[in-house]
Parts: C-alpha cells; structure tokens; sequence
C-alpha cells in the first residue's frame, strides 16, 4: 500500500498514480475485479500499459481492445510494446497497425520496451516509436553511445528501467543473497549475484555521502542524461518509494563523479571478468 503522505505528495506534484499488483497489471490473466479494485480512476490520470499479449501486428488491435476493456477506459496515454520479438519489432506493419490505433484515438503514443541495444536501433530504424524502454543504470551502460544519439536524434523519449539493477545498486545485498522462486533473481548465477554486491560496496565506500544513499546515486546517475525523460523504479514498501523519490532533491552527480562511474563500468568495476 501507498502511504497517504506519499499519494499526498504524488498528488501535489500534479502526478497520477497506477497501483500495480504483478509483473504484468493489464495482462490477460489479470481478473477485472482486481483491476478495479486497485485502480483509483480519481489516481489514475497518466495512464501506461505495458502489452504482454501481442506477439503478431495483426494482433495488437485485439490485445489493446482487451487492455482497454480490462481497465475501463477508451485510451491509454502511453502503449508500450513488452519485449516484441525481432520480427515484430522490425516488421513495417507493426508500426502501421499501431498508426491506426492512434488515429482511432485509443493510444496517445506508443513505445518499445527492448533488452538490447540492436533491438533499441531496429525500432526506431522501422518505426516511429516515441519512447524506448531499455535498462539503463550503473551497471547497464551499454545504450549511452550509440542509442542515446539516435534517440536524440529520431526524438523519441527513453524510460529508463531497472535503474536500481533490481535492488542490488541499494547496496542491501551481500554475497549470499537468496531469492524465492517467481522472484527474477531467484535463477541468477552466483558469481553473477557476487559481482554485483561487490561493485554496489566499491561505489558505497567511493560515493557515499550522507545526504545521498547509493540507491539515490544510482538515480541520480540514469537522470543525468538529457536522453532519459524518466526512470522507473520498482519499489516494494512505501519507504523505499519515499527514498526513490526524494532522489530528485538529493545533489546531482558531478561531472567528474559521472566520468568516474563510466570507468569504472568500462573496467568492469574491476571484478576481473
Ligand atoms: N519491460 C520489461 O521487460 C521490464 C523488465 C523488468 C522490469 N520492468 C519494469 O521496470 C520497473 C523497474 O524494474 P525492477 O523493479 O525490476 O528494477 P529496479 O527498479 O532496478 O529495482 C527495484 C527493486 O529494488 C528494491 N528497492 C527499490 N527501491 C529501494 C530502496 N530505496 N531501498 C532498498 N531497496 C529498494 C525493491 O526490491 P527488493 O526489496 O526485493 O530488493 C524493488 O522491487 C518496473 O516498473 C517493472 O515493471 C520492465
């Protein structure tokens, strides 16, 4: 649950708020009882949905049909496509068919939610979309060369997501983590989970300050580049929302503090592989 200063302070910043249950909250196995249930109309004013169902263009004016049914409205500001396979993501038809669904006034824009860099260049190659949703953060830098300039380019937006490398650029988790089964991390290989805790405790020791925890570096980070128009963390307590959030007044990053987190990405935070 939201706590009421947090919605009250959404609220003031002239924000809606969407309360998401699970990964996919418009998704076909979503009940409609439960999206009613956790979508407050008077909250909800910029409204996002991620697609999971689409897999064809022909498809998409059924699985958009179906999103806007589930969740009782007759647009959505921001339709995101969720990691369409390549041959959708660079099919002329997929970019036609959501045309349409613009001119029938049922999506505002549309996006692509990619993995890959080459999957970011494919989109805004075939189509037109107006954001991009990739995972950008201190330990994914790989967009920062080449699909940033084009992005900037084409103008079209970046969300950047998991700027919080899924928890662990908090700086929360030691080596011998453990995740429950349906968590995303609950499969990653240990060295994996070892390297990322590591590095997370070398930027602890270099950047801390105390008006600026690692997690809220670690935003600060991804907002530094004009290409993000925005970043969505995941949260899952109202504390961590009060501390992600309150990472727009925490100091920027210098100059000299982004070139260094660059290197030191370039270095592999010097975990030797
Ligand atoms: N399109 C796609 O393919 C795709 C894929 C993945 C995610 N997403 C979206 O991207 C967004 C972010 O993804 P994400 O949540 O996986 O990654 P993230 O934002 O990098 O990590 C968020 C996680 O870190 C922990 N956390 C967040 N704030 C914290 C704080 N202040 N202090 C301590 N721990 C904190 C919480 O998990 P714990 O407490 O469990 O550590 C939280 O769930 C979500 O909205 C998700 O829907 C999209």
């Amino acid at each position: 649950m939201l706590s009421e200063q947090l919605l009250g302070r959404l609220r003031g910043l002239g924000l809606g708020v969407q309360v998401q249950r699970g990964r996919h909250p418009v998704g076909p196995q979503q009940n409609p009882a439960t999206v009613e249930e956790d979508l407050d109309p008077l909250e909800v004013r910029n409204l996002l949905a991620l697609d999971p169902l689409a897999k064809t263009p022909h498809h998409l004016a059924f699985a958009l049909d179906r999103t806007l049914s589930r969740l009782r409205t007759d647009h959505v500001d921001l339709y995101q496509l969720h990691n369409p396979p390549l041959s959708l993501l660079g099919d002329p038809a997929t970019y036609e068919a959501l045309d349409r669904l613009q001119e029938e006034n049922k999506i505002r824009h549309y996006g692509v939610s990619v993995h890959e860099p080459l999957e970011a260049v494919l989109a805004i190659q075939t189509g037109k979309p107006t954001v991009l949703q990739l995972p950008f953060s201190i330990y994914r830098q790989e967009w920062i060369e080449e699909v940033f300039p084009m992005a900037a380019r084409y103008r079209v937006g970046i969300i950047a997501r998991e700027p919080l490398a899924n928890g662990f650029l908090t700086g929360k988790y030691d080596e011998d983590a453990t995740f429950v089964p349906g968590d995303i991390r609950h499969h990653w290989p240990r060295p994996m989970i070892r390297g990322q805790v590591r590095a997370a405790s070398a930027l602890k020791e270099r950047f801390a300050r105390p008006d600026r925890t690692l997690a809220q570096t670690a935003l600060k980070f991804v907002l530094a580049f004009p290409e993000v128009s925005v970043t969505i963390p995941g949260a899952k307590t109202p504390a961590h929302a009060e501390e992600n959030l309150a990472a727009s007044e925490a100091p920027d990053l210098s100059q000299k503090e982004i070139a260094t987190i660059r290197e030191l990405h370039a270095r592999d935070f010097d975990m030797g592989g």
